[in-house]
């Protein structure tokens, strides 16, 4: 509620900078205060005094001022000027209040669908098949995930698109091993139940043998020009490692099929187009043989400008090739108007780039929206990329197995009296939740530095306070008749202390946030309030007694602000792709 009063105040300021009555340098800290004594409002604040000077007005005429171009809101009743220029703010509680009563009638909790639902195209994983996923595509995974749920419920028609690296020369080196292997007769499913080892072998006959690698070419040409036997392999490798990812995808809640997987090799037979295409655009300019695009926005050091690199000497494609053609795919076949990359923000240069070739070529429409949201690095406690011990990439696999691991010894700690199955069901969903809440809750596009311990802390900005909350706020209802719990459809919310007046505030962001979540791509803005709220129960939980309230229509009106609590967390955790416990 404060934050909405600041946000009036905010536009207030922009409003009287226009106007030329504060000048447009000045950047006020707005504070806005609860009064002590309610006959001066609930609310007030003190910016009028602050800008008297620099507005170079008497406090009380700035006062008026700021009523007076204060934006509307159902929120404000009436608002006065008070001593030496305060601003009293009178809230308008009954609505507030309604607000609480709709919300708990409209099975969306009040979040506004989208006027014009648009067609999202959001690339999330994309892994490269050659290898196991890493913990770089965790990021990848569930940030994306948490956006197309979000876009989801707004009512977007999202197409989740799992670009994944499936074609390249490392393919002709494994299907030359996985050939070697079975003339061996070795079971070859056996052989890929782990990948690493399995490209680690392949990579280590195609240095120490000039015929190995010889054929490992050879495979390639074979494997792009059709040929049978070498597409056989290829597909069954593929089959393989995507089973890996949708073990993971399985284990995380990530929202991903294998119809949502349209990797490299899909593009392949278009890449002559494409080329064709900027060619009979005159985009194409010839350099040491390569067929490069010049684009002048970007420059080099010495200032020359930077080229794409589109095919190369010797006629091979690049990966910003493939970028291209899927994005004319977006655009043409799947009639995107927003596409989304959840990608690595090393990637950066690499999608401007992309951006700006496919505009010029028209490949995509002026009004379609580019959008690389990219991601900072999961690095250890050294500040540095997160290793294993050895120094190689973690399996994403692994991590996932240590969290449970960890939790299962922590929650088995906390509460000895569970049955091995609930205490496993418990493990895996507080293990899973902390790695993917520690993650999403970080501001997307900074490195962050992974941390079994706070992850998994029962305090703070973590998953299991939030799990936790949740079964706080439902044990409540454990301990309710069906016959009270029937009455709350037709009781009304009344708010008459002030925690329950800042708890109502707080809910009704929620439609706010999740437009905000869907617009920035930042599911961290949903944890921050996800976990606020939960701070804001708390106290209000500690102030306002519910069940030992002797008033019916108060313990009525409370329980119905607990119910819309528990349903806003529910509702968040399942934006996260977060799933939630009934006891832990
Ligand atoms: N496979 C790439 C990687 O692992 C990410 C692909 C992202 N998506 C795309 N359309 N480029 O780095």
């Amino acid at each position: 509620m404060k934050e909405h009063i600041i946000q009036l105040l905010e536009q207030t300021v922009t409003i009287l900078k226009e106007q030329q009555i504060i000048p447009a340098d000045a950047q006020p800290r707005i504070a806005v205060d609860r009064t002590r004594d309610k006959a001066h409002g609930d609310l007030a604040t003190n910016l009028a005094m602050m800008m008297a000077k620099p507005a170079k007005k008497n406090p009380r005429e700035l006062a008026q001022l700021i009523i007076d171009n204060l934006p509307e809101s159902d929120l404000v009743n009436r608002t006065e000027i008070a001593g030496p220029g305060f601003i009293n703010i009178f809230l308008n509680q009954d609505w507030l209040a309604q607000q609480i009563d709709i919300a708990l009638e409209d099975e969306n909790l009040s979040v506004q669908k989208a006027v014009t639902p648009d067609n999202v195209v959001v690339d999330l994983s994309s892994p490269n098949l050659a290898k196991e996923m890493h913990v770089g595509h965790l990021r990848s995974s569930i940030i994306g995930d948490s956006v197309a749920r979000t876009l989801e419920l707004l009512g977007h028609n999202v197409i989740r698109q799992n670009h994944v690296g499936d074609w390249g020369t490392q393919f002709g080196m494994l299907l030359a091993y996985m050939e070697e292997k079975r003339a061996e007769d070795a079971e070859i499913s056996m052989q890929l139940s782990d990948l690493e080892v399995f490209y680690r072998a392949a990579k280590g006959r195609f240095d120490e043998s000039e015929d190995f690698a010889t054929r490992a070419r050879e495979m390639v040409v074979m494997l792009q020009s059709g040929d049978e036997e070498c597409n056989k392999l290829w597909q069954e490798f593929n089959d393989v490692s995507l089973a890996h990812c949708h073990d993971i995808y399985k284990r995380l809640n990530v929202k991903l099929t294998r119809d949502d997987v349209r990797g490299e090799s899909f593009y392949n037979s278009d890449l002559h187009n494409v080329v064709a295409e900027l060619e009979a655009q005159d985009l194409l300019t010839e350099s040491n043989g390569a067929k490069c695009v010049f684009l002048d926005e970007f420059k080099n050091k010495d200032g020359d400008p930077l080229p794409v690199i589109i095919q190369k000497n010797g006629g091979g494609f690049l990966y910003a090739t493939t970028d291209l053609a899927a994005m004319r795919f977006r655009q043409q076949q799947l009639n995107a108007n927003r596409i989304m990359y959840f990608v690595d923000q090393r990637q950066a240069l690499h999608f401007q780039q992309v951006f700006s070739v496919v505009q010029k070529a028209g490949f995509v429409k002026p009004e379609t929206s580019l959008e690389h949201l990219g991601f900072g690095t999961m690095n250890g406690e050294d500040g540095r990329p997160f290793k294993t011990r050895s120094g190689g990439t973690v399996k994403l696999v692994d991590l996932l197995t240590e969290a449970e691991e960890r939790a299962y010894t922590l929650v088995k700690a906390k509460n000895p009296t569970l049955t091995e199955e609930e205490l496993k069901h418990i493990a895996r969903v507080v293990g899973i939740s902390s790695v993917k809440y520690a993650d999403l809750s970080k501001n997307r596009s900074s490195d962050y530095i992974f941390n079994f311990d706070s992850m998994l802390s029962f305090e703070g900005n973590t998953a299991p306070y939030l799990l936790y909350a949740c079964t706080r706020v439902g044990s409540i209802f454990n301990k309710v008749d069906a016959e009270t719990v029937a009455k709350l459809a037709t009781a009304k919310v009344q708010l008459n202390e002030d925690k329950e007046q800042e708890l109502a505030g707080k809910l009704i962001q929620f439609n706010e946030i999740v437009h905000q979540v869907a617009k920035r791509a930042t599911p961290n803005t949903l944890c921050t309030y996800l976990f606020e709220l939960a701070g804001v129960f708390s106290s209000f939980y500690e102030a306002c007694p519910i069940l030992s309230t002797e008033d019916e229509d108060v313990k009525l009106s409370r329980l119905k602000l607990a119910q819309l609590t528990a349903k806003t967390l529910k509702q968040g955790l399942d934006l996260l792709g977060i799933e939630t416990l009934e006891r832990m």
